[in-house]
C-alpha cells in the first residue's frame, strides 16, 4: 500500500526543517504536495500522514483507539511524564484517567481562579517598560499560575522550589541541539550526554514533588485529626488528592506524580507560547490594541481566538495506526502515524479567508463572511484527546489579554519583520521569543 506523497529529503534534514522551521516546512510540504502528505522525521519512528481539511481531521478524531492509538505518539515523553500519564494511555484506561483529571477543572471551580490569574498578570505586566521577551514572562507567570493554580503553592520557598526543579528539567529538553542530540542517539550515554542530562533532572524533579506529596498527605492528616476534613482546599492536588477508585483507594504517590507532571506539563509550554505570540500579533497591530482598550468581552475572546488559530502553539494531533484505514478517501496502512494538522488547518487560504491576515474581526462579523468551520480551528485537537485543558488555557489567555489591555501606550514590535516560528520542546515559539517595546 503506497503512503501519500511527500518530501524525499533525507529524515535528518527534514526533523532540522521540522524543529527549526517548522512553519515554513509545513506550509512547504503543503504547497508541494497538498493534503494529505507524508513526512518523515526522527520525532516519531514511523512515517507521519498529514490531514487538514476539515472532512479528514473529523476522521482522524474519531479513529477508534483499539486501531489509532493517541498515547502511543507520545511514547518517547515516557521517561519524564511517568507510565500513568493520560497522555499515554489508550482505551479505557485513558478514558477512566480523563475523568479523574478533568475533576479540577470543573466549570465554578476553574472560574473561581480567574481573579487570581488576573492579579498576577497585572502585577507582572506593571513591571514592564522598555523592550520585553514576551516569552520568558509568559513562561514566568503561566509557571506561577500553574504552581498556585495546581499545587496552591503559596509558600515563596516552596513556589521557588518547585519552580527550579520544574525548569531545570524542561531547559533540558527545549533546546533545539538536545532535542536532536535525544532524537538521533536514543540512549543514555552518561550524566553528561542529552538524555543523562534529561535523566538527572527528572531525578531531581520527582523528589521535589514526592517530598512535597509527603508533606500535603501529612497536612491533610492532621487537618483531619484536628477536626479541619471537611475544610474545602481549592488546588487542584487537594482534588487529586481526594480522589477514591472503584475499590476506595487514594491515588499513590507515583499516581500522582504523573497526574501533575500532565498538568504541568500540558499548562505551561503551551500556554506561555502561545501568549508569546497573543503579544507578537498584538505588537503588531495597533488597531486591535486599540479595540481591545475598550473592553468589550466578545472582542476580547475573539482576539484569543484569533491568535490561536494563527499562531497554535501545538502543530499536529498524532494517532498510530494499528490497523489500516480509510481517512477522506485514502486508504492508509498500518504501522504510520497519522496526524490532524492543527497548524495547517487554521492557515489553509482555502478553509480561511486571508489565512496569514491577524484579523480578529473575522469572529464577529457574523453575517459578512462564513461563519469558521469549527473543524478548522483545532488548536486544542479533538476527539476523546482534546485539550482536558482548554476552558483554563482560554481562560488564562482572556485575564492576560485583558490585564495588557489596561497597560498604558501601544506596545510596539522590537523589530519590523514578523517573527517566524521555531520549535522549543513540543510548541511552536517566536523565534526572538515575542520582543515587544513597552512605554
Ligand atoms: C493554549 C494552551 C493550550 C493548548 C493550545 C493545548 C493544546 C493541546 C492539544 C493539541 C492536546 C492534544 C489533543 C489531541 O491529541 O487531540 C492537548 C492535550 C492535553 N492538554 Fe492541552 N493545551 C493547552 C493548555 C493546557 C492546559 C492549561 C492544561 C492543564 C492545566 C492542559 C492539559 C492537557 C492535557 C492533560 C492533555 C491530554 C488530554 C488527553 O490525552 O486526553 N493543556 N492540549
Amino acid at each position: 500500500m503506497e503512503l501519500p506523497p511527500g518530501p524525499r529529503a533525507p529524515a535528518v534534514w527534514q526533523t532540522i526543517a521540522w524543529m527549526a522551521r517548522p512553519a515554513a516546512f509545513l506550509q512547504g510540504v503543503y504547497r508541494r504536495f497538498g493534503d494529505p502528505a507524508t513526512i518523515r522525521t526522527y520525532w516519531t519512528e514511523q512515517p507521519m500522514v498529514l490531514f487538514s481539511s476539515p472532512d479528514s481531521v473529523r476522521a482522524v478524531f474519531r479513529l477508534d483507539p483499539d486501531i489509532a492509538p493517541a498515547g502511543q505518539s507520545w511514547e518517547f515523553l515516557r521517561p519524564f511524564a511517568g507510565p500513568h500519564s493520560i497522555l499515554l494511555l489508550d482505551g479505557e484506561e485513558h478514558l477512566r484517567e480523563r475523568r479523574l483529571m478533568q475533576g479540577p477543572f470543573h466549570g465554578e471551580r476553574m472560574r473561581a481562579f480567574a481573579p487570581m490569574i488576573a492579579e498576577l498578570a497585572r502585577a507582572e505586566l506593571a513591571g514592564w517598560r522598555g523592550r520585553v521577551i514576551a516569552l520568558d514572562r509568559m513562561r514566568e507567570l503561566t509557571l506561577t499560575i500553574i504552581l498556585r493554580v495546581v499545587f496552591g503553592a503559596q509558600d515563596p520557598g516552596e513556589v521557588a522550589t518547585l519552580r527550579r526543579a520544574i525548569d531545570d528539567t524542561l531547559a533540558t529538553v527545549r533546546s533545539l541541539p538536545s532535542v536532536l542530540g535525544m532524537a538521533i542517539v536514543r540512549r543514555d550515554l552518561g550524566p553528561r550526554s542529552p538524555w543523562g542530562r534529561f535523566r538527572v533532572a527528572v531525578e531531581r524533579f520527582d523528589a521535589t514533588l514526592f517530598d512535597l506529596l509527603a508533606r500535603r498527605r501529612g497536612a491533610a492528616a492532621n487537618g483531619a485529626a484536628n477536626g479541619a476534613g471537611d475544610r474545602q482546599d481549592n488546588s487542584m492536588l487537594d482534588v487529586l488528592l481526594a480522589q477514591r477508585d472503584d475499590g476506595g483507594n487514594p491515588p499513590s504517590d507515583q499516581h500522582l506524580r504523573d497526574e501533575l507532571v500532565a498538568l504541568l506539563v500540558g499548562g505551561h509550554d503551551s500556554s506561555s507560547a502561545s501568549l508569546a505570540w497573543a503579544f507578537e500579533r498584538l505588537a503588531r497591530h495597533p488597531s486591535v490594541q486599540a479595540r481591545l482598550r475598550d473592553g468589550d468581552p466578545a472582542y476580547l475572546d475573539a482576539v484569543v481566538k484569533e491568535a490561536l488559530r494563527s499562531r497554535p502553539p501545538l502543530t499536529i494531533a498524532p494517532r498510530l495506526l494499528l490497523a489500516p484505514v480509510d481517512i477522506a478517501g485514502h486508504t492508509i496502512p498500518a504501522g504510520v502515524q497519522v496526524a490532524a494538522c492543527l497548524w495547517l488547518a487554521g492557515r489553509r487560504d482555502d478553509l480561511w479567508p486571508q489565512a496569514g491576515a491577524f484579523r480578529p474581526e473575522r469572529w464577529l462579523d457574523g453575517g459578512s463572511q462564513p461563519a469558521p468551520n469549527p473543524l478548522s480551528w483545532i488548536p486544542f485537537g479533538g476527539g476523546v484527546r482534546r485539550c482536558a485543558g482548554a476552558p483554563f488555557a482560554e481562560m488564562e489567555m482572556r485575564e492576560v489579554l485583558r490585564a495588557a489591555s489596561e497597560l498604558p501606550g501601544t506596545l510596539r514590535p522590537g523589530r519590523a519583520e514578523p517573527e517566524r516560528a521555531r520549535r522549543s520542546m513540543l510548541v511552536l515559539v517566536p523565534n526572538r521569543g515575542g520582543e515587544i517595546l513597552v512605554g
